[in-house]
């Protein structure tokens, strides 16, 4: 008989995880204690934007026309654990307020709704990025709250997916991570797996501290990558080279690689900021602070490429305050094809320069709802023609291709200066040149 799947937490993770298990051929349930987001889900609509979610989802929803029905959600948690032969715990784990360590109190009210439940054979698999050591500690939770005992089980298996991406990473994953205690996990496991395994995805079968680990060093050494190139721009600018260049040369080389190269205003979002912070908690308190030390400098040059975007925008309009300056930012959201404006440096830079009396006026294709409700004094405007409308400087902060494909002939025009800073290093520098603007970005020579 086909395996059932439940999905507890239908955020970012959630919602995508349980519509491809959908894909997958299994019945699934979704859960989640926020009754809004399920009646949302219910009618097939998805509470973020994110590139084929809404109709991967529209194709599977139980009560949709012409969907498969395979894909139902719920708020109750027996219901929940009646029908389901694995569940996917797909809650979030923010960061603590004002601290560095993780918020673990969604996994864990989770656990404790769920395990009372849990009467027959089950698989619990952790999903949610989670500091190392949680998984021995649930599986002791399982132990002793499960009425199923032993045979309620836990396995770890961290999720890789991308924002913008989310669909495709999550139905052909870069790669599986599976930590099991126990040949049934695992064979359980692989059935779900089945079909991306068949078209490729490697299988990687450990423990649960390691299955933990994967993700948290995953997303450390992709925040080194882009902080290193960041670190590489200031020495750039410093010394009159080209940022640009030197990515493109040094990702030649095949064991360093192309990929997040691209210096600017660095890395924000809910995930690489705040888990490398739960890393450094973490490894302090297994007394292995030393060997992470590099991760407080790593998140360190990350938030100085804010306060040097606003700088260089200083300097640009020839020092001095920003009073009466009007300053365009195209992007608001922490990277494109995505509405997501957490940590977004974008929004933290054209903060900074409201804060210092610039008048900022504010354009992004699909993030502008969020950023109006996080930051509600910015000016907005619907389009990039009318954010750079009489504005003495532009700032490209998030990488949209609708920016890269305007036509800066057409923005000079209405722009009361042509002066385009490129905080993502992602604009054609010769096009915007050519339409006579100035052209600046971090760690590139200025002509
Ligand atoms: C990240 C990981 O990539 C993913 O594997 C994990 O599951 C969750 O965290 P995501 O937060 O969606 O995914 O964004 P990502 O594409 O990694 O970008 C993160 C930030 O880095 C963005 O703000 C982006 O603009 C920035 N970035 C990326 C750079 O500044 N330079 C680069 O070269 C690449």
């Amino acid at each position: 008989m086909a395996l059932k799947i439940t999905v507890i937490g239908t955020g970012y993770l959630g919602a995508t995880h349980a519509a491809a298990m959908a894909e997958l051929g299994f019945e699934v349930l979704g859960l989640d204690v926020v009754e809004e987001k399920i009646d949302m889900l219910r009618r097939g609509e998805v509470p973020m934007y994110e590139p084929g979610l809404e109709e991967l989802l529209r194709r599977h929803v139980a009560g949709i026309e012409g969907s498969t029905g395979r894909l139902r959600f719920t708020t109750d948690y027996a219901e929940v654990a009646a029908f389901g032969d694995i569940h996917f715990v797909c809650v979030n784990t923010p960061q603590r307020h004002g601290e560095y360590a993780c918020d673990m109190s969604y996994v864990d009210a989770a656990f404790a709704s769920l395990a009372p439940h849990l009467t027959g054979a089950a698989l619990v698999v952790g999903k949610s990025t989670v500091p190392v050591g949680s998984a021995d500690r649930l599986a002791a939770y399982l132990a002793e709250h499960a009425p199923a005992g032993a045979d309620a089980e836990l396995a770890w298996n961290p999720e890789f997916l991308r924002e913008g991406f989310a669909v495709n990473d999550t139905l052909r994953p870069d790669r599986i991570v599976v930590g099991v205690r126990s040949e049934k996990a695992e064979k359980l496991l692989r059935e779900v797996y089945a079909t991306p395994v068949e078209e490729g995805s490697p299988f990687v079968v450990t423990d649960f501290p390691t299955a933990e680990l994967v993700k948290t060093s995953a997303n450390s050494f992709l925040a080194t990558k882009i902080s290193f190139i960041n670190a590489m721009a200031e020495v750039c600018e410093a010394a009159g080279g080209d940022v640009a260049k030197l990515a493109e040369a040094i990702g030649h080389d095949d064991r360093i690689g192309r990929k997040f190269l691209r210096a600017g205003i660095g890395f924000g979002g809910g995930c690489l900021p705040k888990d490398i912070r739960a890393f450094m908690a973490r490894a302090g308190e297994l007394g292995a602070d030393q060997a992470l030390t590099f991760l407080r400098e790593i998140d360190s040059i990350n938030m100085r490429q804010r306060g040097q975007m606003v700088e260089l925008a200083r300097q640009a309009l020839g020092g001095g305050p920003f009073l009466g300056r009007r300053v365009a930012v195209l992007g608001a959201t922490f990277k494109p094809d995505s509405d997501d404006v957490r940590d977004s440096p974008a929004l933290n830079v054209a903060g900074q320069i409201h804060l210092q009396g610039g008048q900022v006026t504010v354009y992004d294709p699909k993030g502008m709802d969020n950023a109006r409700r996080l930051f509600p004094t910015l000016g907005y405007a619907e389009s990039a023609l009318e954010a750079v409308r009489g504005a003495d400087i532009v700032l490209h902060l998030t990488e949209w291709r609708e920016f890269r494909e305007l036509d800066p002939q057409a923005l000079g025009e209405v722009a009361s200066r042509r002066l385009v800073l490129d905080g993502r290093n992602a604009l054609d520098p010769e096009l915007w040149r050519r339409a006579g603007w100035t052209y600046r970005a971090m760690g590139r020579p200025t002509a």
